[in-house]
């Protein structure tokens, strides 16, 4: 096994990084400026050179608020070319291609969990051209696998729980949304799965247990700043709706994904998001009380 990770650089290719050297499986790894997924020719030549027999596509345009406007151009060339430039490549080499997709592929407006199957229909630009990646991709080879994931946080880069922490520490109101509902997701539970997964093809979800609101998970946050002795400014958390906060884009309202699949294959059930959650804080509380 050679695995290449496709942007490795980022929250969640830096952790799959860890676990891959922390197993000692081979693999090289390249950022945006090393290698531009909008460029097949370039990731054939480094297909070429490097023969990886697993590609994990890290790699996404990130910023949903900017996708709407002035990044939407960048957000369809990375989100819905690249993948299927990179599935044009593995298909040729014969190489798995593990590809990393969202919950924003769904309209958020079921009231149960949304399982591989259920109809997409995402309600904002980045959605919409994750979307149009995974099919794609699927088209350009159907043995390639997306696994879908929510709401990430990770040691690596300060994601929406680090910045949670800091408007604890500098404002006297926090503020959070009530109509935002997921399953915050810890990146060394998700790289783990990637590579549980990596035999699979087709469509797989994958996040921690249970679920919250982005205001009940601001709420945990400050529970738990209080538990670890994190310094806090803020005296009042208040609820707030989408509707009320203006962010660019609009987002699904419940996008709680069903992990049965992934449980199936993997033999296990991923742990409860306050659990990862607690483990995040036991490495980060240092850093926030300086
Ligand atoms: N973060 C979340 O809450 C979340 C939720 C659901 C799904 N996901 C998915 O999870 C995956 C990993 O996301 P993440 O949170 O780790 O994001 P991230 O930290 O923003 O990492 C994305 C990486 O992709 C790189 N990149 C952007 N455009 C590229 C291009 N054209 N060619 C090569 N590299 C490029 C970025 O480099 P630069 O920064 O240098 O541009 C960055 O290192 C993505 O597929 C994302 O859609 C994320």
């Amino acid at each position: 096994m050679k695995c290449w990770v496709v942007a490795s650089g980022g929250l969640l290719g830096f952790d799959l990084g860890l676990l891959l050297s922390a197993k000692g499986i081979e693999w090289v790894g390249t950022s945006h400026s090393e290698l531009d997924i909008t460029s097949e020719s370039a990731i054939e030549a480094f297909v070429e050179k490097e023969r990886p027999t697993h590609i994990f596509n890290m790699a996404a345009y990130t910023d949903v608020n900017r996708a709407e406007t002035e990044g939407k151009e960048e957000a369809y060339a990375t989100n819905r070319d690249g993948p299927i430039h990179i599935a044009h490549v593995a298909k040729k080499t014969s190489a798995r291609f593990i590809h990393v997709s969202t919950d924003y592929v769904f309209d958020g407006k079921k009231e149960t969990d949304y399982t591989e199957d259920d109809p997409t229909g995402a309600v904002n630009e980045y959605g919409r051209s994750k979307l149009e990646g995974e099919r794609g991709m699927f088209a350009a080879y159907p043995a390639a696998l997306s696994v879908r994931t929510a709401s990430l946080y990770g040691l690596h880069k300060d994601g929406h729980v680090a910045a949670m922490v800091k408007a604890l520490q500098t404002q006297e109101e926090a503020f959070h949304i009530t109509d935002q509902i997921s399953t915050p997701t810890y990146t060394p539970d998700l790289a783990e799965a990637l590579l549980i997964l990596s035999g699979e093809k087709g469509i797989v979800h994958f996040v921690n247990g249970g679920w919250c609101s982005r205001f009940e998970l601001l709420q945990e946050v400050l529970s738990l700043c209080h538990t670890w002795r994190v310094p806090v400014r803020a005296k009042r958390l208040v609820p707030k709706t989408q509707r009320e906060v203006s962010r660019g884009a609009t987002r699904p309202v419940r996008t709680v994904l069903s992990t049965r699949k992934y449980q199936s294959i993997a033999g296990k059930v991923p742990r409860h998001w306050k659990e990862a959650l607690a483990e995040y804080f036991s490495h980060k509380a240092d850093v926030w009380k300086t």
